[in-house]
């Protein structure tokens, strides 16, 4: 059965392409198989995963095309394989930046992507995991709309539950009204480090979401960067520690599954 995760959280740069990437390529590697969607108009994850980010048609093309607003395009058409990852993602591009604008005289905007993933082509595979942009938006609606359930990584600093309720409340509401199978699977502590605020964010998080943080927890390393640079996961060096944390997190998620 094919599961479709979104990797959300509203706030920027807290980890959720580097988890996107990473948790993809360490489920590729349990011999899963994977498709990765970047829904952010930044584009990050198309830039982490590929090297030629300017390939078209992209999500973005896909959107505008299913709601008549250019040529009609088969997901097919999309999907691009990373050689350096050997994973499949769809990449994004600036032009999604537009879409709480086009979408919005849209019927029915909160459910288009989960139209153009339902085929036999996205149940084919074990899971899609949605690389979310950093808002509230209809992007993000449609994210979860689309999915069965929801990590959220949270940065271990200060003001790290800034907005999360805002992110849970628009979870429930999503799930009280058109997506009913929609579950946070868990939240996922980043950038994790020796200091006390680190300690207090990772305490704080046990008793907001008890079972629901994931046993495992992602270091700060710099090889993080390293890896975006060299459009590599870190689940594919030769050492890595934040490689092997993927690796875990993968191994918890396909329990969680079973
Ligand atoms: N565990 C980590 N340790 C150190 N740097 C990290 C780690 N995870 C991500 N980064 C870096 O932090 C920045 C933001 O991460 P990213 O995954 O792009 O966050 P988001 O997608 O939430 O904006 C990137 O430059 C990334 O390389
Ligand atoms: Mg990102």
């Amino acid at each position: 059965m094919c599961k479709i995760i979104s990797i959300a959280n509203q706030k920027g740069g807290v980890g959720k392409t580097t988890t996107t990437l990473n948790l993809g390529v360490a489920l590729a590697l349990q011999g899963k198989s994977v498709l990765l969607i970047d829904l952010d108009p930044q584009a990050n994850l198309t830039k982490y995963a590929g090297i030629d980010d300017s390939e078209r048609p992209t999500i973005s093309d896909l959107l505008k095309g299913q709601i008549g607003m250019g040529e009609r395009i088969y997901i097919e058409g999309c999907i691009r394989y990373s050689h350096i990852n050997d994973i499949e993602y769809i990449p994004s591009d600036i032009n999604l930046a537009n879409a709480d604008l086009y979408l919005a005289g849209v019927l029915s905007r909160e459910t288009l992507l989960k139209r153009i993933l339902n085929n036999d082509i996205i149940k084919s595979y074990d899971y899609v995991l949605i690389d979310c942009n950093p808002s509230l938006g209809v992007l993000l609606m449609n994210a979860l709309t689309a999915s069965d359930g929801v990590i959220i990584p949270v940065q271990t600093q200060d003001f790290a539950f800034d907005g999360l309720t805002a992110l849970t409340n628009i979870i429930a509401q999503i799930k009280s009204t058109i997506n009913p199978e929609l579950e946070i699977i868990g939240v996922l502590a980043t950038m994790v480090d020796n200091t006390n605020v680190s300690k207090r964010v990772i305490e704080d998080l046990k008793k907001e979401y008890g079972d629901k943080l994931f046993k495992t927890v992602i270091h700060r390393a710099t090889q993080a960067v390293e890896s975006t640079n060299k459009h590599k996961s870190l689940c594919l060096f030769t050492k890595s520690k934040l490689g092997d944390e993927y690796k875990a997190l993968a191994n918890e998620l396909i329990q969680a599954y079973i």
